[in-house]
């Protein structure tokens, strides 16, 4: 009996939220690192993006987003959305009944493990830089880093609309990094879920020497830890699941998903009102 009550509990799912789709590079990640699992995505499409969005009405859309999932009974949440992160702890943990993770400490972790690195340049949206919240968990956890921020706002629709390399990419990396060039960082840290799929085009303009950071890679390890820690890492039964949810058109979603998750097929479900 307690076994089996075990079971039920490690086999509810992973929730994953993000502004929209960008959270599927860090689902992809999960996906790959804990392949039993089973998972809830959901993309707030209706209201993206939130990085242009102020703190109180980005806290209030992920307050909902926490909420719709709980709904789903999750055991564990990822905040996939790095303007969210950006919040802080004390935002998304508000209600103590699942753990929520975001992408913070992932970058923290992710930079750890690269030796020699000196200075390190951080590129989100607006919001997320406007927060600091990067730059302040550097400089506690690694007060002899030299931090750089930059926002970086029209690679997210860039992204979304397929633009990954090429004569646009190279005038808007301009725009924002071309000083990056000049000051030479160590690494650049893509604090914004649409920023992995520039990672070959910023590559090529910053120069191998620059270590691309991404903090996806990190997240599955905190989720995986902090479900050894309660006891509820996934129990192999079948296949495992997967199930998307929107906020506004599924056919959009379901297009560019495939662009994400290169080139698997998804039918999302439209949520008509998360409020
Ligand atoms: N998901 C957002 C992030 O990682 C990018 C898109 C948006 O602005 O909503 O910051």
């Amino acid at each position: 009996m307690t076994s089996l009550t075990q079971s039920n509990r490690n086999t509810r799912p992973i929730g994953v939220f993000d502004s929209g789709l960008g959270g599927l590079t860090v689902l992809t990640e999960l996906r790959r690192q804990l392949p039993k699992e089973n998972f809830v995505y959901l993309g707030d499409t209706a209201r993206t993006p939130y990085g242009s969005k102020g703190p109180k009405t980005i806290a209030r859309y992920a307050d909902e987003c926490i909420k719709f999932l709980q709904t789903k009974n999750v055991k564990l949440i990822v905040a996939a959305c790095n303007t969210v992160s950006a919040l802080g702890d004390a935002t998304l943990n508000r209600d103590k009944t699942v753990p929520v993770i975001g992408t913070i400490e992932s970058a923290l972790k992710e930079v750890a493990k690269l030796p020699d690195c000196k200075k390190i340049a951080v590129i989100g949206t607006e919001a997320t830089i406007g927060s600091k919240a990067y730059e302040v968990a550097f400089n506690r956890a690694m007060p002899d880093l030299q931090v750089d921020s930059l926002a970086c706002p029209l690679f997210v629709p860039m992204v979304e609309q397929g633009i990954l390399e090429g004569r646009v990419f190279e005038v808007v990396a301009d725009h924002y990094l071309e000083r990056l060039r000049l000051i030479r960082v160590d690494a650049l840290v893509l604090a914004c879920t649409h920023y992995p799929l520039l990672k070959s085009a910023l590559e090529s303009y910053l120069g191998s020497e620059v270590v691309i950071v991404e903090p996806s890679k990190s997240v599955a390890e905190l989720v995986t830890k902090s479900l050894e820690e309660t006891g509820l890492i996934g129990a192999p039964s079948g296949d495992p699941t997967m199930e998307y949810f929107v906020t506004d058109e599924v056919s959009r979603f379901d297009y560019l998903a495939r662009l994400f998750l290169q080139n698997e097929e998804v039918q999302a479900l439209r949520i008509e009102d998360l409020a």
